[in-house]
């Protein structure tokens, strides 16, 4: 029998901005009471720091730097039990989701010294009972030996809609044809950088969610779930 304390199961799920990912993720942890890994994130919360230091994103090492020392730390709500990200202590959340934010996170993310600090920080997540990861490079690079990868789609016009929904929910102002060129601009970056580019790893499931709803992709990783681990 596989000792789980030793080797704790671990779930990925990458794929590009919008495509449901984080949300699929949080279910799927939820209901296999695992441990989660919002990767992009630590992504934001970096170029977040950068940004509050007036580091230009291309100064690689200064940007490196940031990565990997920044007091960056996740934490339930006192109230709610929801998800929080502190940078230096201070509740930076929202602040996270700001396209601003995600534009800096891309940028930085380009650069191998920030992916190498990164690193160990995202494998420390990797804890009893398992772990649920989503971000860009969870099954190619962070944890290549994950018994179960999905690579999430869904075409850029479906996620910029997905996206101006999100930001009108919270209250944020948005627009349709400027979301869908940052996803696109976005797009381009993540998959054709050197480092790491985003691509699904070989043995990944590949779900395109372009019809289905949350609950439907939910239900499918599950199912893949129950047969692998
Ligand atoms: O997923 P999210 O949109 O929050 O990620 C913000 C940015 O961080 C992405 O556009 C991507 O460039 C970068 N990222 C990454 N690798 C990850 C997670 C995020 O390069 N594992």
């Amino acid at each position: 029998m596989v000792d789980i304390t030793d080797n704790p199961p671990v779930i990925t799920i990458d794929g590009p901005s919008g495509s449901g990912k984080g949300t699929v993720a949080r279910q799927v942890a939820e209901q296999l009471g695992f441990r989660l890994l919002d990767s992009g994130s630590l992504y934001r919360a970096v170029a977040l720091a950068s940004l509050n230091t007036r580091t230009s994103s291309e100064d690689a090492f200064a940007v490196a730097q940031i990565a990997l020392t920044a007091p960056i730390d996740f934490v339930a709500h006192p109230e709610t039990g929801d998800a929080c990200v502190l940078l230096g202590g201070q509740d930076v959340t929202l602040d996270l989701r700001r396209e601003e934010v995600g534009e800096q996170a891309s940028k930085i993310a380009t650069h191998v010294g920030v992916r190498d600090a990164l690193l160990a920080r995202q494998r420390r997540w990797c804890q009893p009972p398992g772990l649920v990861a989503d971000g860009r490079d969870m099954g190619t690079v962070v944890f290549p030996d994950a018994e179960l990868k999905i690579f999430l789609t869904a075409s850029a016009e479906i996620r910029a809609k997905r996206r101006h929904k999100q930001l009108i929910e919270k209250g944020m102002s948005a627009n349709i044809g400027s979301l869908l060129a940052d996803i696109q601009k976005r797009d381009d970056r993540d998959y054709n950088r050197p480092v790491a580019p985003l691509k699904a790893a070989e043995d990944a499931v590949c779900v395109d969610s372009s019809q289905l709803d949350i609950n439907q992709v939910v239900t499918k990783v599950l199912d893949l779930a129950d047969n692998r681990l």
